[in-house]
């Protein structure tokens, strides 16, 4: 069956990172509904009830954006008794690509209409609370909508449109099959566009809204203004902050671990790091961190980063320095997933020699972020193809009889780096580009040599400095150098050379699912390729690679 709703441009382009939409094969209800989170249920929630659209996080984004506490949760993970133990103070309905029609559509508990507080749906979540509430949705007729539209004000009484309307008809991005034909009793017009009459209504008595279009999304320049006025009707006071996130999150990891120990596989990364120092926070030396140096890092790396939590922080920390065991076992290996199998699989074995030596460790901290633990609805579209098998310490609690503790369960990325601002991390940490756990393995396709490893962090290096100093670093997503497995010939003074290549890559991105090569000038890769040939023995060319994600990955391996 084709997907009536949130399909076309809007959502490949804002959201690409969940499966092509092909078949609405959602479960009937599986109870019991989820758990209630432990540590933010003192908080003002706002209930966004997913229904499967591609661009739900981004809704959460938006609302988080303006200090609101916020989940999503499947529509069919939620019954009366879990609505009235959320408590929201306010729903959003998502979009989503079934048509209300269809058999078994997804539907929301009524009682979501009855709790008296604001309830906002967004394109199907609008036909959703048109079609229960009495109002009619009629499939597409020549009537869909992808794309730009406008929407001209009809009556600007309603509060949710408070500021919006400045200059006539407002863009909005659309993306929908079905449209509503007539509005449910007790709901107002406030805008209209051409092809959907019923662009924002609303029954204010109830404090119920509806919009066709996708406020979330940034082709809806003025979106986030609805957010606002949502939010404020629906009386949030913008208590999420990550000043008042540190104090419950150090409370509820003192709770959780009370006087027991807790070990933490530390990279240096972003996440790995907020963890730590959160949980350094909450419980001090009960927590021991464990760096695992697998001579795959980058120049100066290990140094770096063992100097800024042991000396710094005063963090317990293990140098677990096991390059000769990892460089040993990778020697004559070329092939990608055999590298990553070989990395990961030692890596657990690593952190599990020196974790055991903790004496009465109960715990193992993870970096878990909210986007890892949102419950998608699952549209299907066949089966999964495994195209790198990522590394991390997955399996490592059962195996150890380890309880997990994740304090950035509940946080976007950006309120992770907030949250290391709060805590006082520098900021060459909390900028920093992601950096893969099987590290520069990844980047010099072929077998790993040490001479070829350390050809390739000086190169890197270089890179990187040029890109700093060109004031681009933050404009880029992630940058690397990779070594490529070949020689070509060159020319320096006088003499015949014939050294390695180099490859530069540099790609601009929201979550890594999706990239595209940064535009440098000319100029820059110019300046870049002569300072990498002359200031690193063994490399006479430079390459750039402007391959964007997909077709390619963002690491060459
Ligand atoms: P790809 O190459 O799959 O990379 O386009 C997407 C993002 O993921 C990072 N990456 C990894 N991160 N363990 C990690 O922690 C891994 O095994 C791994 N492989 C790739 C990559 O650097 C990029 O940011």
């Amino acid at each position: 069956m084709q997907a009536k709703n949130d399909t076309g441009p809007v959502a490949k382009q804002h959201c690409p990172c969940k499966p092509p939409l092909m078949t609405f094969g959602g479960p009937p209800c599986d109870f019991p509904p989820q758990k209630l989170p432990e540590v933010m249920t003192q908080h003002d929630k706002l209930l966004i009830v997913d229904f499967g659209s591609q661009v739900t996080q981004l809704i959460a984004r938006r609302l988080r954006e303006l200090n609101v506490y916020c989940e999503i949760h499947p529509y069919n993970k939620i019954d009366d008794a879990w609505l009235k133990a959320f408590a929201p103070r306010a729903v959003i309905l998502s979009g989503g690509p079934a048509s209300v029609y269809w058999q078994d559509a997804p539907m929301p508990p009524f009682t979501v209409f009855d709790l008296g507080v604001p309830v906002l749906g967004i394109c199907y979540g609008q036909q959703v609370m048109m079609h229960l509430l009495g109002g009619h949705v009629e499939g597409g007729h020549g009537t869909a909508e992808f794309g730009r539209a406008y929407v001209s004000p009809t009556d600007q009484s309603c509060p949710l449109l408070d500021g919006w309307y400045e200059s006539g008809a407002e863009q909005v991005w659309m993306s929908h099959g079905d449209h509503v034909s007539r509005i449910a009793p007790g709901f107002e017009v406030f805008g209209t566009s051409p092809n959907a009459p019923f662009a924002i209504t609303a029954d204010m008595s109830r404090r119920l809204y509806a919009v066709q279009f996708h406020p979330e999304v940034h082709h809806t320049p003025k979106g986030a203004k609805l957010y606002e006025n949502f939010v404020r009707m629906a009386g949030f006071t913008g208590d999420w902050t990550m000043d008042a996130y540190r104090e419950q999150a150090i409370a509820a990891i003192r709770a959780q671990v009370g006087d027991k120990k807790v070990i933490c596989a530390l990279s240096g990364g972003v996440d790995s790091s907020v963890t730590a120092l959160l949980i350094h926070e909450a419980v001090g030396d009960q927590l021991t961190c464990v760096f695992v140096d697998h001579g795959l890092l980058r120049l100066g790396e290990a140094e770096q980063v063992v100097a800024m939590f042991r000396e710094h922080y005063n963090l317990n920390l293990i140098h677990a320095e096991e390059s000769a065991l990892f460089l040993g076992r990778l020697e004559g290996v070329s092939d990608p997933e055999t590298k990553r199998k070989i990395i990961g699989g030692l890596f657990i074995d690593v952190f599990q020699k020196y974790a055991s030596g903790i004496e009465g460790a109960e715990f193992l901290a993870q970096g878990t972020l909210y986007p890892d633990v949102i419950e998608s609805v699952s549209f299907s579209g066949g089966p999964s193809v495994t195209i790198k098998s990522h590394h991390n310490v997955g399996g490592l609690p059962e195996k150890m009889g380890l309880k997990l503790v994740e304090p950035l369960r509940e946080l976007f990325k950006d309120e992770v780096r907030a949250l290391g601002r709060e805590l006082g991390l520098p900021a060459s940490f909390i900028g920093r580009h992601p950096f893969p756990g099987p590290g520069l393995a990844i980047r010099c396709p072929g077998e790993i040599t040490t001479e070829k490893l350390d050809i390739l962090r000086r190169a890197d290096a270089v890179y990187i400095d040029q890109i700093r100093k060109h004031g681009l670093y933050d404009e880029i997503w992630q940058a690397f150098a990779a070594i490529l497995p070949m020689k070509t010939v060159g020319v320096m003074g006088d003499g015949r050379t014939y050294d390695f290549a180099l490859a530069l890559r540099a790609v601009t991105s929201v979550d890594g699912m999706t990239a595209d090569y940064y535009p440098f000038t000319h100029d820059f890769l110019g300046e870049t390729a002569t300072r990498i040939i002359n200031e690193v023995k063994g490399i006479n060319r430079v390459f750039y690679d402007c391959t964007s994600k997909p077709p390619g990955t963002i690491e060459l391996e």
